[in-house]
This record gives structure tokens, sequence and C-alpha cells, in this order.
């Protein structure tokens, strides 16, 4: 079966990014002139999909309002006679895919957002995107473009992970694998935010999976772990006794935007290819440099 339709949970507090999440979602912080969200929505599409799930939070507005069709403004760009401004807004969501909403009443963690999407997403396959990582392949395909292929070989649930500093391991989720190829291996155990001396590797999941929906009856009985919320991980390590699940090392950069530091590192990048910037910024950074 085809992965059609990707999930963005959206509902997070973003508490390490107050004030500026305090009214509106990190998920909308951009990135040089582009949103979080739309980087993933964009490279969700690359991948084939057509079918954008949101889970929203308290702050429901500003997503659907981004991906909806702002009709004043294209009117005021067409009469302005903003040609490639107009083609850029239309193209919110890219063309042929489309939106749907739902709500995650309370934020109690990333399982349960997942969870709260189970009736859009029904009996099939599909991506869930955590948007504040933001994942960069420079002309190569997409993260998640690279994970359907693994899934459409190899016919199991696939995560995406890299390998992190053993001090870090206390941040995400950490696999124990057995290699399948270069790039690829089947997991054997998973522990969410495990501290660095008791981490079975420091192979660390980021914010793309691809997941059978067998997923949602586990995540059912998925009880309040790690911080008091409902994991994921906890449901994949369930998974994991029914099905294979593979751990797929991705090709490109992941910054993570959800903390202060990935964020700017993401923003200087992508301000150095940007076409429009990439220039002055550099000269700029020189000069910084320099003093
Ligand atoms: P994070 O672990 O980054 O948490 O969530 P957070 O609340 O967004 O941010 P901090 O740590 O307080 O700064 C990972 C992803 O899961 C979503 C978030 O929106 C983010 O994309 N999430 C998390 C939910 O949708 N609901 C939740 O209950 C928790």
């Amino acid at each position: 079966m085809k992965v059609r339709k990707a999930v963005f949970p959206v509902a997070g507090l973003g508490t390490r990014f107050l004030p500026a999440t305090k009214a509106s979602p990190k998920e909308m912080l951009p990135v040089v002139d582009k949103p979080l969200i739309q980087y993933g929505v964009e490279e969700a599409a690359e991948a084939g999909l057509d079918l954008m799930v949101f889970v929203t939070g308290r702050n429901k507005r500003n997503i659907p309002d981004h991906f909806d069709k702002a009709f004043e403004l294209e009117v005021e760009l067409e009469r302005r006679g903003k040609t490639r401004l107009l083609e850029m807004v239309r193209n919110i969501p890219p063309q042929g895919v489309g939106c749907a909403y739902t709500r995650q009443p309370e934020a109690l963690g990333l399982g349960h957002a997942v969870l709260c999407a189970r009736p859009l997403v029904g009996d099939e396959p599909f991506a869930v995107l955590l948007a504040d990582d933001l994942i960069a392949n420079n002309g190569g395909p997409g993260c998640l473009a690279q994970m359907v292929d693994v899934f459409e070989r190899h016919r199991g649930s696939v995560l995406a992970v890299q390998e992190v500093p053993r001090e870090a391991t206390a941040s995400y989720g950490i696999v124990a694998v057995e290699p399948v190829d270069e790039r690829l291996g089947r997991i054997t155990h998973i522990v969410e935010k495990p501290r660095p001396e008791e981490a079975p590797s420091t192979l660390a999941v980021v914010g793309r999976y691809l997941l059978t929906p067998r997923i949602f009856p586990l995540l059912e009985t998925t009880p309040r772990g790690a911080g008091g919320e409902i994991q994921l991980t906890d449901a994949i390590a369930e998974l994991l006794k029914e099905e294979p699940v593979y751990a797929y090392r991705f090709e490109g950069k992941r910054y993570d935007c959800g903390s202060k530091l990935g964020y700017l590192e993401a923003t200087v990048d992508h301000a150095l290819q940007h076409p429009e910037v990439a220039e002055g910024f550099r000269a700029y950074l020189r000069r910084l440099a320099l003093e």
C-alpha cells in the first residue's frame, strides 16, 4: 500500500522558544522567509504524499490560515503585477496536496498527538513529521522520499536516525539495531530519553517516521511514560515485538529548530543559500569575522 498521508503534530507547548511561542506554534517560526511547517509540507509532497493532516493545539489558527487560500492577498498581488509572489503564494500548499485538521485537546505527548490523527489516517501506512526538525539534502532526495523508498522495498515501519554524542542521549529516543545494509538496520530495542550510561547505543530517532496503522491500537493502551507524556517511542517498542521496524540513517543535514542554537544554524545555512540575500549575508559574516 502506498504512503499517502503525512501527520504533523503541531500541538506542543514549545516552551524552549518562549516568548515567540506564546501565541503561535513553534512550527510557524520562519527560517529566512518560510515557516518550518512549510518546509515539512514540501518535503512530504516531494515524497509523493498528498494529504497533510495537522494535529493542532491551543494556538490553532495560524497553521490553517497559512495553508488556506488568501483571497485578498492574491487579488492585491495580481493588481500590483507581482506575478512571482502570486505564484509562490498560490503554491502553499503545493499543487495537488490537500490539508486536514484535527485537535489535540491537551498536550499529553507526541504519542497522544499521533493517536488524535487516527480518524483521518484510517487503516493505512502514514508518515509523521516533526517540522521543528528541519532536514536539508541539497539537491538530493529529501529525507522522507528516501524513507518511502525504504518502506517500499522492505514493507515495514521506518524511523529516521542519526548518531548523536553520548552525552545527548537523554534528549532522544535511542535504538539498538541489527545491521541490514550501510544505512539501514532492523531495530531490536528502543528507549525514550535514556541517561547516557543506560543508552543502548548513540543512534537517535529524529523527527521523521513512517508507520504502519498497527501503531494506533498500541497507542490506545500506551501508559504515560518519560516526562508524564504518552510517548510514541513506547508504542513503537510494542510494535517491534509484532512487526519489523527499521532505522534508516538518512542522507542530509538535520537542524534541531526546536532549540535556539539549532534554529540559528538553520537560519545561517539557509540564508547563505538564499538567492536574494546570500551575497549580502556572506559579506556581513566576513565583516563580522574580521572585527
Ligand atoms: P517537543 O518534544 O519538541 O515538545 O515535541 P514541545 O512542547 O513542542 O517543545 P518544548 O520542548 O516545550 O520546547 C515534539 C513534537 O511533538 C509535538 C510538538 O508540536 C513537536 O512537533 N507535540 C508534542 C504535540 O503535538 N503534542 C504534544 O502533546 C507534545
